[in-house]
C-alpha cells in the first residue's frame, strides 16, 4: 500500500474559499459549520465522528467533503456482524489453490481498500460495531497500518482517513463507543437542521415550481412539531416533510383536486409521519391521533378534514404499513 503515489488529502484546501465552500453548501444546505471543522479535521489527518439523528445530513456532507476532497468513500454498515475478517478482506480459496498464498490472491475488505487507495473509510452506525473489530479500526487510525494475514503489514497511503456516523438514539447497538476508540476520534454534533434549511432542503429534494411554497412550509412546520410534541419521544426528520410533500402531489393527481385539499394533507401526513414518530411508553400506544392532532392545528384554513377523521384507536385512513425509512 505505501507504493500508492496519491498525495495527501492537501492541507491547503482552500477553507477560506468561499466560493468552493458554497458550492459545497448546495449539497449540504445550511451546513457550513460543520463541514469547516470536518474540512479543518481531515486536512489536518485527524478523524471525525458525526453523532446525530436518523436524517439529520451525516451522510449528506460526508459525500459532499469527499466530493470537494476529490476522494473516495468507502461505505460500511455498522453491525454486530461486521468482524475484523469481514473489515480486512481474505484470500480467494480457487486462487490459492492455483496459486499459493500471495498478495495477488488477496481480495481487499473495505478497511485494507481504503488504506491501499487513500480514501475514506466511512463507518455508518458506529456503535452497533463490535468492539474487537472497533480496535483493529484503531490501530488503523494510529498506526496506519492493518495485519494482512499471509501477506504482513500493510500501510496505508497518506490521504487514508476513518469518518464514521452514529446515532444517539440508536437502541440496537452495543451502547457507547469504547473510550480508546472515542479517544482517538473527534466529535460534530449533528442536530436537527434549522427550519429555513429544513424549507431548501424540501424544495431541493422535491422541486418548488409546480407547488407553490405553502405545502412545503406546512410540511415542514408538522414535522418538526412532532419533535416537540409532549406526547412523542422521537420525531420524524426532514425526510417525514419530503415524503408528506411527494405523496401529497401524487394524491392530489391521482384524485384530481388541489394540492392543499384535507383529503389529500391528511392522507399524505399520515402516511409520511405515523411511522416515522415514536410515542413515549405508556401514554398512548397510537401515532395516528398524534398525527392527526398536530396536522389540525397546521393544517386547520385548509378546509374540513375529511368525513371519517382517524381518532383516537381508530384504523388509520391509508392501510396498509407505513412507508420504510430510508
Ligand atoms: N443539509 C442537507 N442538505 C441537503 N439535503 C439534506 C440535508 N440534510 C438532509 N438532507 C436530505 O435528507 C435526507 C436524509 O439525509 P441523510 O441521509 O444525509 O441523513 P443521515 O443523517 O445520514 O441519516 P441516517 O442516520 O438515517 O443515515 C436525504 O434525502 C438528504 O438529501
Ligand atoms: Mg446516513
Amino acid at each position: 500500500m505505501s507504493g500508492s503515489n496519491r498525495s495527501h488529502i492537501p492541507s491547503d484546501v482552500e477553507l477560506s474559499a468561499g466560493h468552493r465552500l458554497d458550492r459545497i453548501e448546495d449539497r449540504a444546505i445550511g451546513r457550513r459549520r460543520e463541514i469547516e471543522v470536518v474540512l479543518a479535521a481531515l486536512s489536518s489527518g485527524r478523524n471525525i465522528v458525526l453523532e446525530g439523528p436518523p436524517g439529520t445530513g451525516k451522510s449528506t456532507l460526508l459525500r459532499a467533503v469527499a466530493a470537494l476532497l476529490d476522494t473516495t468513500l468507502v461505505f460500511v454498515e455498522g453491525n454486530a456482524e461486521l468482524t475484523p475478517a469481514r473489515l480486512l478482506g481474505a484470500h480467494d480459496p480457487a486462487l490459492v489453490l492455483e496459486r499459493g498464498y500471495s498478495a495477488d490472491t488477496y481480495v481487499d475488505g473495505p478497511l485494507v481498500r481504503a488504506m491501499r487507495e487513500g480514501a475514506m473509510l466511512y463507518l455508518e452506525e458506529l456503535n452497533r460495531i463490535p468492539e474487537e473489530t472497533l480496535n483493529l479500526l484503531i490501530t488503523a487510525m494510529a498506526e496506519r497500518e492493518a495485519h494482512i494475514p499471509r501477506v504482513g503489514a500493510g500501510h496505508a497511503d497518506p490521504a487514508f482517513r476513518v469518518v464514521a456516523a452514529m446515532n444517539p438514539f440508536d437502541s440496537v447497538g452495543t451502547a457507547r463507543v469504547s473510550g480508546a476508540f472515542a479517544d482517538r476520534a473527534n466529535r460534530v454534533g449533528m442536530g436537527y437542521q434549522l427550519a429555513d434549511d429544513e424549507r431548501r432542503i424540501v424544495e431541493a429534494a422535491v422541486g418548488v415550481e409546480h407547488l407553490g411554497a405553502k405545502l412545503i412550509d406546512r410540511a415542514v412546520e408538522i414535522t418538526r412539531a412532532t419533535r416537540t410534541d409532549s406526547e412523542v419521544r422521537v420525531g420524524s426528520s426532514v425526510r417525514g416533510a419530503i415524503d408528506l410533500v411527494h405523496i401529497a402531489v401524487g394524491l392530489a393527481e391521482l384524485r384530481e383536486v388541489p394540492v392543499d385539499h384535507p383529503d389529500v394533507t391528511l392522507d399524505a401526513a399520515m402516511a409520511a409521519l405515523t411511522g416515522r414518530i415514536q410515542l413515549h411508553d405508556g401514554l398512548s400506544s397510537e401515532p395516528e391521533p398524534v398525527v392527526e392532532r398536530l396536522w389540525r392545528r397546521i393544517f386547520a384554513d385548509a378546509g374540513e378534514p375529511p368525513a371519517a377523521p382517524a381518532g383516537k384507536g381508530q384504523a388509520p385512513r391509508l392501510q396498509g404499513p407505513a412507508p420504510a425509512v430510508t
